[in-house]
């Protein structure tokens, strides 16, 4: 089968994804795609059904070192392309259940005071503005903090951590990506060397020096493992719940009845979240994924090393599973959405985003039960990327 044409390096692209998932979708669930300006073709589950079985195969996996044996060698990957999100079992569980304590709904939900603390804060300072970009005062602070405070770093260093994960994410056809790329990483990586140094020296009651301490420990992680973790939770933390907010807070301007309705009960705001995460989520592909071996999939045969990748927003707007898709319903219940991934990968923040979406949305309608729009839809530009779905900015009027 030819491939199919998706120009993400198109504008038009990311203003409506949707057209042209819903184009594409019946009749190719799983389907060979051109992406990267046609220079590399992937396979791509555009159906619910492709998606979840994709996420949940084994013989689709992540670890390159295993498919490209010959090229990729741990020295020549970075730090955070060796971290759970980029490995099979058995490390996989070894790196994931490190961490994956401090993440429990039970833990995350000893966070909630302060969450509500810091919306409270950032709501205060937007106080006496007529217009924000919504973006920069409200949405990316909260997780940026939150995330800060859990790991034990400092938050006022945000915006460099925003500049290294945006380079992680984006998308770029610009001659100069490369180096400016090799360059961010070097910067963020001297940047963790100092600061796991002091940490070394003075560790505290935080997630980074629980780490340092395991890998001290020698046996359950390796210092480039110990770099990829944190780099791995940072670049998580900035670019994920922040496009949850704002992406959510958009697609509720856009649709007054549903606002006016969670306005007038904001107990659905939980169930609201999981409903903008379906609608739109910040998370519109997922990671890499490598056939480990050849074999039929979908009525398709794909060869030993080829790439796959999941439309997540695709799935998650397919009328086979989700009646009415195209509608945002904010008291849709049973929602089975894969915004957060299925499988062994399934999101290890998803209980940190879920709260902390809730209580930034409910705070944010609070204190500003009459914010609009402060600019046409058509105006909003999209960033580039081949995993995030978030604006560049969001204009909004408080008032
Ligand atoms: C609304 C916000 C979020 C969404 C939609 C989201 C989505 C996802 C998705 C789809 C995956 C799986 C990717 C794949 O299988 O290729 C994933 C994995 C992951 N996420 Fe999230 N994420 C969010 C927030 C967060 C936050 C706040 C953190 C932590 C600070 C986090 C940490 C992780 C980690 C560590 C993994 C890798 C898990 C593993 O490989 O076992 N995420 N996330």
């Amino acid at each position: 089968m030819s491939s199919i044409p998706m120009d993400l390096f198109s504008k038009q692209f990311h203003q409506s994804p949707y057209t042209y998932y819903k184009e594409i979708r019946p009749h190719h669930p799983f389907a060979k795609v051109k992406i990267h300006n046609g220079v590399q073709e992937s396979w791509m589950a555009f159906s619910y059904e492709a998606a979840e079985a994709v996420l949940k195969d084994e013989r689709f996996i992540k670890d390159m070192k295993k498919v490209f044996s010959e090229e990729v060698t741990e020295e020549n990957l970075t730090p955070i392309a060796q971290s759970m999100l980029f490995v099979d079992p058995p490390d996989h569980k070894r790196l994931r259940s490190l961490v994956q304590r401090g993440f429990t709904p039970k833990m995350i939900g000893r966070l909630k005071g302060r969450i509500e603390e810091i919306a409270r804060e950032q709501a205060l300072f937007m106080q006496g503005k007529e217009s924000v970009d919504f973006i920069e005062a409200y949405a990316f602070p909260i997780p940026i903090i939150v995330i800060c405070e859990l790991l034990g770093i400092p938050s006022e260093d945000r915006h460099d951590f925003q500049r290294w994960s945006n380079i992680m994410v984006e998308i770029s056809d610009e001659p100069t990506f490369n180096e400016d790329f090799q360059a961010a990483m070097l910067e963020f990586h001297q940047y963790l060397e100092k600061l796991i140094g002091a940490k070394r020296e003075q560790p505290q009651d935080d997630l980074l020096s629980e780490l340092i301490l395991a890998e001290e420990g020698k046996d359950r992680l390796t210092v480039r493992e110990l770099y990829g973790v944190i780099m791995l939770l940072i670049v998580a933390g900035h670019e994920t719940t922040v496009n949850l907010i704002a992406n959510g807070v958009l697609a509720l301007l856009t649709h007054p009845d549903q606002l006016k309705k969670l306005k007038e009960e904001p107990a659905l705001t939980a169930q609201a979240v999981e409903e903008l995460l379906r609608y739109n989520g910040p998370v519109e592909f997922s990671t890499d994924r490598w056939a480990r071996e050849s074999f039929e999939f979908m009525g398709q045969q794909v060869n030993k090393g080829d790439h796959v990748l999941v439309s997540l927003a695709s799935a998650d707007n397919d009328s086979t599973v989700f009646k009415d898709p195209e509608k945002l319903d904010i008291t849709r219940e049973k929602s089975p959405h894969l915004a957060f991934g299925k499988g062994i990968h399934f999101c290890l923040g998803a209980p940190l985003a879920r709260l902390e979406g809730e209580i930034a949305i409910r705070v944010l309608l609070e204190n500003y039960p009459n914010l609009s729009l402060d600019a046409e839809l058509s105006e909003l530009e999209w960033r580039q990327s081949l995993i995030i779905r978030g604006l560049k900015k969001l204009p909004l009027k408080l008032v």
